[in-house]
């Protein structure tokens, strides 16, 4: 092994999960809204395949609504209750629309939480403020991130709405967080294992050092882009290994798009096979 990969006594490979079987479905952006932005006939079809996964944890990485608007969020919240299992929600730049920052709690619960499942530690973190599209976690969140992180010795999935770098096939690279480089720096230098994120309405992945960064698409939003469809993620976590595959949710296709495999670092992408890249 080149000496570069050991520290001291350490072997410089990524933090092991030893995480038992478990499944996550992550979803995003399905735009609950009462005009041309929400596509029922979609989320019906989607939450079909959805529970047919029967994930254990469901991650929806926001933009439940369009504007945030109190019909928006009822009817977020009705949809919401097609699927089966435990969820986790968190807001995005649309639910923070028209004092629809006030509705979230109220509807879905806490924007910024630590929580334990199984043998994990989710930290879910609102991008979002008021208003305003850009994204910041300000260091209030980075602290929680640390919080979570140090809370025990579960590994973390870290959760929240805008995306920490550029997403290709999503046009004009703005609303990557404010403050992605002291973001990134803690996410990398503590290993996080795996973040996931949404916005751009388009699936992706990749792995920068030890952390895979994950994007679903979109949920049920007729903005779709090109020939993407309205996707989402199936995440299986099993021991050391993490698969991410895409659904697409139109013709009940899916393809497995990332495997990487912490106990050696290795890493294989896929993303340049989906088939609607190549159209
Ligand atoms: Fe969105
Ligand atoms: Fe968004």
């Amino acid at each position: 092994m080149h000496p570069l990969l050991k520290q001291g006594n350490k072997t410089y490979l990524s933090k092991r999960l030893y995480a038992p079987g478990m499944k996550l479905a992550h979803i995003s952006d399905i735009h609950c809204n009462e005009g041309n932005d929400f596509n029922p006939k979609m989320f019906e079809k989607a939450v079909t395949l959805l529970n047919k996964i029967d994930a254990d944890l469901v991650f929806i990485t926001g933009d439940l609504t369009t504007w945030g608007l109190l019909s928006e969020y009822e009817l977020a919240r009705k949809k919401l209750g097609e699927i089966n299992g435990e969820t986790v929600v968190i807001p995005g730049n649309h639910d923070e629309r028209n004092l629809g920052f006030k509705l979230f709690p109220e509807f879905f619960g806490e924007t910024d939480f630590i929580h334990t499942y199984k043998e994990i530690t989710i930290v879910g973190l609102s991008s979002s403020e008021p208003d305003k599209d850009d994204g910041r976690l300000g260091r209030g969140r980075h602290r929680l991130i640390e919080e979570g992180i140090h809370k025990n010795a579960k590994p973390t999935i870290i959760g929240f709405h805008h995306h920490v770098i550029p997403v290709p096939n999503s046009g004009r690279e703005t609303n990557i967080i404010e403050d992605a480089g002291e973001t990134l720096d803690i996410i990398l230098k503590n290993e996080v294992p795996l973040v996931l994120m949404g916005h751009r309405h388009v699936p992706y992945g990749v792995k920068i050092h030890k952390t895979l960064l994950v994007n679903a698409g979109t949920f049920s939003c007729t903005r779709t882009r090109a020939h993407f469809g309205n996707t989402f993620n199936i995440i299986d976590i099993e021991r050391d290994m993490i698969t991410v595959t895409v659904v697409n949710i139109g013709d009940e296709t899916q393809k497995d798009i990332i495997t990487y495999d912490l106990s050696d670092g290795c890493c294989y992408n896929g993303y340049y096979e989906i088939e609607s890249l190549n159209k």
